[in-house]
């Protein structure tokens, strides 16, 4: 699938994440600063965490309800190895952050 707009680059803030629907998919976009963005599955694999309402630590995104991170290239846990985040690649096009929807 060709990579679709879900978000201008300010609408989402250094460190934080949002949640995207487009086609039926729910994404977690976040913004790592630098021009850098990420996509996530939304929910953490934990006990379901909402993943976009988490914070960015360093190339991790922590999940709010009870700290596990997932690596943002890999989606992997650092805390529990057993669980991972799907990761969807991303790109900026001028202004727009797109996203290549699975
Ligand atoms: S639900 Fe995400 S760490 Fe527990």
């Amino acid at each position: 699938m060709p990579y679709i707009k879900v978000a201008e680059v300010d609408e989402i803030g250094v460190g934080q994440g949002t949640l995207i629907e487009r086609d039926g998919v729910t994404i977690a976009v976040f913004n790592a600063g630098g021009g850098q963005f990420y996509a996530t599955s939304p929910t953490c694999p934990h006990e379901d965490g909402p993943l976009a309402e988490g914070w960015l630590e360093g190339d991790a995104v922590i999940c709010p309800w009870h700290g596990y991170d997932f690596a943002l290239a890999t989606g992997a846990c650092r805390v529990a190895p057993g669980l991972k985040v799907s990761v969807y690649p991303v790109r900026v096009n001028g202004t727009a952050v797109e996203i290549d929807l699975p």
